[in-house]
This record gives C-alpha cells, sequence and structure tokens, in this order.
C-alpha cells in the first residue's frame, strides 16, 4: 500500500504533462488498463483481510478517482489546444484590404460615339443602324452611284458573293430607313464599313457616322448650321473655324468636303494638318433627287441634307493619336489609358 501513493505521485506527474491524445490513452493504460498498476493492486486486494481489504480498496478506489478525474481534464485542455491550433491554421485577416472589381472600360472609339450621339440628340436627330452586308442596291444603285463608278471597282470593295458586299460607307442606312419611313427624317448612321485599305490612317475596317435631314424646308444653310455647331461642340472651341469647298459625290447635289481649322497648330500649320492649317473631317451635301426618287419620296416637296464623317479619325483628333490601327489592335497599354 505504500506502492498506492508513489503511483498515484508518478500517474498524476506523468499524465498531467501530456500534450498528446495517443500518448495520453497509452498512460491511462498504463494505470488503469487490464494490467495497469492500480488495476493490479485491485486485483491483489483479494488475498488481503477482510478488514485490510475495505480499507485499502476504498483507498485504490479513491485513487483510481483522482487519475480519471485528472485524465478528463487533460483529454478536454489536449482538445482545446487542437481547436487552437486548428483555429491559429485557418485564420482568416478580416481586416486586410479586399482585391477591388477589375472593371472594363470603355473602347475611345465607342466613347467618341456616345459623346457624337449626345450633341446631335440634344438637336433632336435619333439614332438608327443597318446590316453590314449589304447588296449592291443599298451600298451603290439606290445611292445613285453608276454602274462603271470607281467606288465598284474590286480593289474598294469587299465582296462577300456575287450578290453581296460588306458596306463600304453608312450613307446604305440612310436607304434603308427612307425606305421604311416617311419625312420627316432625322437621323443620324453610325456603323462599322469596309474598305480594302491598310496603313496607318486606313484600316479594312473603320467606323463612319452619317447625318441625315429630310423635311420641306431643309437647305444648305441648315447643313452649314449643324456641322459647324456639332464640331464646334465635339472639339469643345467655340470659335474653330470650318469651310466646306465644292466637291462630287454620286448622292448630293450640290457637294462639299468639310475642312476645320487645325486644333493642333490653331491653323499656323503643322505636320498633322499637313502645313495647310486646316483638317478634312467629312462630306456633305443636299441628297440627289434621284435618291429620292429611289426611296418613293417625293423630291418636289422634299429637300434633305447628309453629310458623313470618318468616327475613328474624330476620335484620333480628339485624343491626339496617331496611328489608327492602334484604336483596333487590343493592346491594353493602349486602351487603358481611356479609362
Ligand atoms: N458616303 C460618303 C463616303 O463614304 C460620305 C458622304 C456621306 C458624303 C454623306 C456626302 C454625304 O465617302
Amino acid at each position: 500500500m505504500q506502492n498506492l501513493d508513489t503511483i498515484l505521485k508518478h500517474a498524476l506527474e506523468e499524465l498531467g504533462g501530456i500534450d498528446d491524445p495517443v500518448e495520453l490513452e497509452q498512460a491511462k493504460a498504463r494505470y488503469l488498463g487490464k494490467s495497469g498498476a492500480i488495476t493490479e493492486l485491485l486485483k491483489g486486494l483479494g488475498k488481503l483481510e477482510p478488514d485490510i481489504r475495505r480499507e485499502s480498496g476504498a483507498r485504490i478506489n479513491k485513487a483510481k478517482e483522482a487519475i480519471e478525474s485528472v485524465l478528463n481534464a487533460r483529454r478536454e485542455a489536449i482538445q482545446a489546444i487542437s481547436l487552437e491550433k486548428q483555429l491559429a491554421l485557418e485564420l482568416l485577416d478580416v481586416t486586410l484590404p479586399g482585391r477591388g472589381q477589375d472593371m472594363g472600360g470603355l473602347h475611345p472609339v465607342t466613347r467618341t460615339l456616345e459623346r457624337i450621339q449626345g450633341i446631335f440628340h440634344s438637336l433632336g436627330f435619333s439614332t438608327v443602324s443597318g446590316p453590314e452586308i449589304e447588296t449592291d442596291f443599298y451600298n451603290f444603285t439606290a445611292l445613285n452611284i453608276p454602274e462603271d463608278h470607281p467606288a465598284r471597282a474590286m480593289h474598294d470593295t469587299f465582296y462577300v458573293d456575287e450578290a453581296h458586299l460588306l458596306r463600304t460607307h453608312t450613307s446604305p442606312i440612310q436607304i434603308h430607313y427612307m425606305m421604311a419611313h416617311e419625312p420627316p427624317v432625322k437621323i443620324i448612321a453610325p456603323g462599322r464599313v469596309y474598305r480594302v485599305d491598310s496603313d496607318a490612317t486606313h484600316s479594312p475596317m473603320f467606323h463612319q457616322l452619317e447625318i441625315l435631314w429630310v423635311d420641306e424646308e431643309v437647305n444648305f444653310t441648315h447643313l452649314k448650321g449643324v456641322a459647324v455647331d456639332f464640331l464646334q461642340r465635339f472639339f469643345e472651341k467655340e470659335h474653330l473655324k470650318v469651310r466646306f469647298r465644292p466637291s462630287f459625290f454620286p448622292f448630293t447635289e450640290p457637294s462639299a468636303e468639310i475642312d476645320m481649322g487645325c486644333i493642333f497648330c490653331e491653323g499656323k500649320g503643322c505636320r498633322v494638318c499637313s502645313h495647310t492649317g486646316w483638317l478634312e473631317v467629312g462630306g456633305c451635301g443636299m441628297v440627289h433627287p434621284n435618291v429620292l426618287k429611289h426611296v418613293g419620296y417625293d423630291a418636289e416637296k422634299y429637300l434633305g441634307f447628309a453629310f458623313g464623317m470618318g468616327l475613328d479619325r474624330l476620335a484620333m483628333l480628339r485624343y491626339g493619336v496617331n496611328d489608327l490601327r492602334l484604336f483596333f489592335s487590343n493592346d491594353l497599354r493602349f486602351l487603358n489609358q481611356f479609362d
């Protein structure tokens, strides 16, 4: 029985220092298992005198309970430790700043178009669109472009098959719209157009913008007023000079080329304007009576003006971009500058 005190002392010391659940169970077996130290003592009770047996039994059981309660306390402590370890591993720092949202930006040509639309919508024009694959009729014939016009030559036009082509300008959108609507017509028609051409200022695909106003009283002064107002507002230059140079288009008569004072050198002459002080921005004119007839309008009653501009060119001038191809090469180093 002297032994019991030593066993108990060892047991409590040993168990109290264990951190590992497996080790703890092994230690338990050594004291309380089938041939554990305490179990062996209990087994020996039978050989003792009844009086001593009772007393010894009570003492051994007390020791056993003491060991069990230390065991339980250790189990709980070990569980708490492993939970803490687990939590430390899964630690989430909720104070870290978020990754933020990656947002795409609008393409500079799209931004330019939106700006232009804002100006024309404020003047009462609405935006319409049309197909990019056209027939000869809409792209040429209805626009009074005769069979032998150079614009029909193969080197200019992408043909899809015998009957279809990729539109070479946005003017066919006018035809679609006028065939479907009676005057008054007050539209802008932006879109992609295609020509067999490729260098720093020409791309096989580019964008045009067409403006059309047809009504009973529309005349060339309306055309000048709208074009000048538009350019001055678009370039935010109240005193921007605009001039109209006589020109020729099969679908307008009279026709003119629109030039504006160079915004880079203020007319003094620089590389951008080829030292002329002027920049070409588009073609225009009064809608040819043949075009009005083709769409079924009364050419005696209605007059209209049309003008067309290169959307990409306007974007280049506004943003100071010197190579058209930059717009279409999808280089993020370029595109990110417009975010
Ligand atoms: N469609 C012409 C072109 O592509 C531009 C234009 C439009 C000219 C409207 C006059 C009137 O060159």
